[in-house]
């Protein structure tokens, strides 16, 4: 098991490549906190990893209530004692074109994707800090490399997100706690499914490997870079998107 015992919290975790990745941490051993918005879905992974075998909790909170979050990470600390390894995936899109762009909407979309990551990094951070060693993990997109038509919101936040990643790994990185972000690639989730399918083909098409990611791809990046087999890597981003340039 490559993550035997390890405390593990997921934000987004309820579904799509948060819940792929709570499952795949837990089959590796972790103590896998599921945190998310939606309490039913947190109820509903939760459920499947002890069905399977393995250890975990669920919390339902906001990435965006500063309160919350440093509820949960009080709570978790308190229970276990440490946070090894945070997973930031929990994040938003609200699309329109620049000209249709409302404030609302990026507002919505650079408070979760770029507040609740600041949220939740600084507060486990401080953990890490204190017990001289962590894994801070981000998920950036390949949206925020390359920009996308009708995301100037969504590609902002997550070119944002690179820049916060590297920042981290500079100021952490003499306390033992390497920080690396996963850019994940299209990926069949609730997400992309509400894009039309015209795009989807799309992007199939332009795609070396002619095809979209799953879930579980992002799980198993996501598992190397929190393993100790990454010990050496800090301030990364991992693009895994099948060679796709958009
Ligand atoms: P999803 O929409 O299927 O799942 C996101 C989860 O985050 C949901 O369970 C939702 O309830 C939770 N969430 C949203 N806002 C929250 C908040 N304020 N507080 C707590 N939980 C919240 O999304 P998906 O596709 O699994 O995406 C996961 C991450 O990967 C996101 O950061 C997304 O931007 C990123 N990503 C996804 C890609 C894709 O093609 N699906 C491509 C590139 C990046």
């Amino acid at each position: 098991m490559r993550l035997k015992d390890k405390i593990a919290i997921i934000t987004g975790g309820g579904r799509g490549i948060g819940e792929a990745t709570c499952l795949r941490f837990a089959e590796e051993g972790a103590k896998v906190v599921v945190v998310d918005k939606n309490g039913s879905d947190v109820n509903t992974v939760v459920e499947k990893i002890k069905k399977a075998g393995g250890e975990a909790i669920g919390k339902e909170i906001d990435v965006t209530n500063r309160q919350q979050v440093d509820k949960m990470i009080g709570d978790i600390v308190s229970k276990y004692g440490r946070i090894d390894i945070f997973i930031n995936n929990a994040g938003i899109t609200a699309d329109a074109k620049l000209e249709k762009m409302t404030e609302q909407q990026w507002d919505q979309v650079i408070d979760v994707n770029l507040k609740g990551v600041f949220n939740c990094a600084q507060g486990a951070a401080k953990i890490m800090k204190e017990q001289n060693g962590g894994v801070l993990l981000n998920t950036s997109s390949v949206v925020g490399i390359y920009g996308n038509f009708g995301q100037t919101n969504y590609a902002a936040s997550k070119w944002g997100v690179i820049g916060m990643t590297k920042t981290w790994a500079k100021e952490l990185g003499k306390y033992n706690i390497r920080v690396n972000a996963v850019a994940p690639g299209f990926t069949l989730t609730a997400m992309v499914k509400k894009m039309p399918e015209k795009v989807l083909t799309k992007i199939r098409d332009k795609s070396p490997l002619k095809k979209l990611a799953q879930p579980i791809d992002m799980a198993n990046a996501f598992l190397f870079l929190a393993s100790d087999e990454a010990r050496f890597i800090t301030g990364t981003v991992l693009s895994v998107d099948g060679g796709v340039v958009l």
